[in-house]
């Protein structure tokens, strides 16, 4: 039988009406994965916002879970942060950080993520009076406590908010630098038109220097210059979005040559109007480039799915088949700041899936 689609001229199904495309999106939720690009402040679930608000007393400009969903709705990045930060005004207890980090971790793991590397944004919270240990301490419990529950790794990466004075970052490493044996990164989030990376190449030279991972968004709106910045000048190991890197051909065989890893994330470029469609979605082209690219969530609570989420978006618009998948997949784990016995043992296991 034959059924006509709007992004594929036709679809095979079984004799239960199974499309392929339900067998594609049902193999990538089956597979082991890790995820790459998550703040964890965008997991917040306008549930939790209300418990929290109300355990701490903290006033919300909503009245329902109805009213928060209805507010998720933007024209491009800066829309977004703006309810993104007001968001995170009911994080304020150690305990507030411990619970936002295990929901995301127990909403995960049915979505068979195995290794999750967790953006935070300090900043966001000690420029309105919370401490930095109480942000990182409550996360990292969580941490711990899903690696011995469930045997969930994880890895955490602290963001810079770029729309803020390179002083303000430095200031951050120092507030860190009692944590930097379980801080494994860092990266550069926020407002990327008019900040550079060219802007925190000192900050970055010290995390560097301190052994730290370093990730930067880059070519999320920003153009392909701030790509070129973020590898030259920053010397990232990770690159967060990139979509825009497409447009400069000299550019995607640099990433193509180095292996750069790209955090690519689906249902947040559509959320954010990076693309007009999800038909118009990049990913299947940049896999094609032979580009290192990942599926990931951003900020799953504002952008409307976690990880499998992502994958049934993608899958649905694109026409990707079951070693794209495969390949994404194993991708997350390539891309990973996990070690090479690590990832090799991610990798076998994904190969034990059919
Ligand atoms: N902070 C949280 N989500 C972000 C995104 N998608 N881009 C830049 N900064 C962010
Ligand atoms: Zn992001």
């Amino acid at each position: 039988m034959v059924v006509a689609v709007p992004y594929l001229l036709e679809v095979t199904t079984d004799a239960k009406g199974v499309t392929l495309k339900d067998q594609l999106i049902a193999y990538a939720a089956s597979l082991p994965k890790a995820e790459l690009h998550l703040h964890i402040e965008g997991s917040l679930e306008p549930e939790l916002m209300f418990t929290l608000a109300q355990r701490n007393h903290t006033d919300i400009p909503f009245k329902s879970v109805e009213e928060v969903r209805a507010a998720y709705s933007f024209s491009n990045l800066q829309d977004f942060l703006d309810i993104y930060y007001q968001g995170m005004s009911v994080l304020n207890t150690e305990e507030d950080f411990f619970d936002l980090t295990m929901a995301y971790l127990n909403r995960v793991r049915t979505d068979n993520v195995r290794h999750t590397e967790i953006f935070f944004d300090p900043q966001g919270h000690t420029e309105r009076g919370v401490a930095f240990d109480t942000a990182i301490g409550g996360i990292l419990t969580a941490l711990s406590l899903a690696k011995k529950q469930f045997g969930m790794t994880s890895k955490l990466i602290m963001c810079f908010l770029r729309h803020l004075p390179e002083e303000g970052a430095i200031n951050t490493l120092h507030a860190a630098e009692p944590w930097l044996d379980r801080i494994d990164g860092v990266g550069l989030d926020s407002s990327e038109l008019g900040h550079p990376p060219s802007k925190f190449e000192r900050v970055f030279k010290a995390a560097r220097e301190r052994g730290l991972k370093l990730a930067a968004h880059a070519g999320e709106e920003g153009p392909p210059d701030y790509v070129y910045e973020a590898l030259d000048l920053l010397h990232i190991d990770r690159l967060d979005h990139g979509n825009r890197s497409l447009e400069d051909d000299a550019l995607v065989k640099r990433l193509v040559s180095e292996q750069m890893t790209l955090t690519v994330c689906p249902l947040s470029n559509l959320k954010l109007c990076v693309v007009d469609d999800m038909t118009a979605h990049p990913l299947k082209k940049m896999l094609d480039l032979g580009l290192r690219a990942t599926v990931n969530s951003d900020d799953p609570s504002y952008f409307g799915g976690y990880m499998n989420d992502n994958f049934a978006a993608v899958i649905t618009a694109l026409d990707l088949c079951q070693d794209d998948i495969k390949t994404l997949a194993k991708n997350s784990f390539r891309g990973s700041f996990l070690s090479e016995g690590e990832i090799r043992a991610h990798l076998a296991a994904i190969d034990l899936f059919q």
